[in-house]
C-alpha cells in the first residue's frame, strides 16, 4: 500500500518513519505507544490528504508538529511546494533535521504562529492550507486568516467528532469568510488509514 502511495518517495518515507520512531520519541514528539502504528495512524493517514490537494499546489502545513500531515503529503506528492509552520522550538528543530535528511525537496520550515504577520509574509500566497489536530475549526480559521487569501483552500484533518459537529459550525465559518464548506472522504484505497477531511475555500477576491 505504501509503495503505491509514495512511489519513488518510499525510501525517504521509511527514513522519516525511522526518525519519528527514534528521535521523535526521544524528543517527546511521538508517544512510545504510537511507534507500532506510525504507518497507519500517522503517515498513511496524513498522505490520504493528497486526494484533496490539486496538482502543483503551494501548500502550507500549519501546526506541523513532527511534520504531520505535511511531510507524508510532500513525500506522496513531489509536485507540491511545501512550507511547514510550527511555533515550538523543539519541534522546529526536528522538522529542520527531517527536511535536511529527506531532501533536496521544495520544502521549508518556518518557526512561528499561523496568525503572525511575519509568518504570513514569509509564507506568501498559497493554494492550500493543511492542518491536523491543531485547533477547533473556527479557531483554526481565525488563526489562518492571513494565510487564507481569496480562493485558498483549507484542508483540515479533524477527526470524526468534528466532522459530525460541522453543520453547527457552518454559520461561524461562513461569517469568517469561508465558502463551500464540506466533509470529503480521502484515501479510500488505504484501508484503516482512510479518513474524512473538512475542506473549505476562502471567499471573496
Ligand atoms: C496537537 S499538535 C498536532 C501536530 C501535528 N499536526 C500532528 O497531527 O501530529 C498541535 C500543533 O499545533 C501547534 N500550534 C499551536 N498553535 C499554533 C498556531 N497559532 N500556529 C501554528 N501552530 C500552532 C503546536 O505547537 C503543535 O505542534
Amino acid at each position: 500500500m505504501a509503495e503505491e502511495v509514495f512511489g519513488d518517495g518510499l525510501q525517504a518515507t521509511r527514513a522519516y518513519v525511522e526518525l519519528l520512531a527514534t528521535d521523535g520519541v526521544v524528543r517527546g514528539l511521538i508517544g512510545p505507544r504510537e511507534v507500532p502504528r506510525l504507518w497507519e495512524r500517522h503517515v498513511l493517514n496524513s498522505a490520504a490528504v493528497a486526494d484533496a490537494v490539486p496538482q502543483g499546489a503551494r501548500v502550507v502545513d500549519v501546526g506541523s508538529g513532527a511534520g504531520l500531515p505535511g511531510i507524508p503529503l510532500g513525500l506522496a506528492r513531489p509536485d507540491i511546494a511545501l512550507t511547514l509552520v510550527e511555533p515550538m522550538a523543539r519541534r522546529v528543530e526536528f522538522l529542520e533535521e527531517a527536511v535536511a535528511a529527506l531532501g533536496p525537496r521544495p520544502w521549508r520550515v518556518l518557526r512561528g504562529r499561523a496568525e503572525e504577520r511575519s509568518v504570513v509574509t514569509a509564507v506568501g500566497p498559497v493554494d492550500v492550507v493543511t492542518a491536523r489536530a491543531v485547533a477547533p475549526l473556527p479557531r483554526l480559521v481565525g488563526w489562518c486568516r492571513g494565510l487564507l487569501r481569496p480562493g485558498t483552500q483549507l484542508v483540515a484533518l479533524v477527526g470524526a467528532r468534528a466532522v459530525e459537529e460541522l453543520p453547527g459550525m457552518l454559520p461561524e465559518l461562513e461569517r469568517a469568510g469561508m465558502r463551500d464548506i464540506h466533509p470529503r472522504a480521502v484515501g479510500a484505497s488505504l484501508g484503516d488509514a482512510a479518513t474524512t477531511v473538512v475542506v473549505m475555500t476562502r471567499g471573496g477576491r
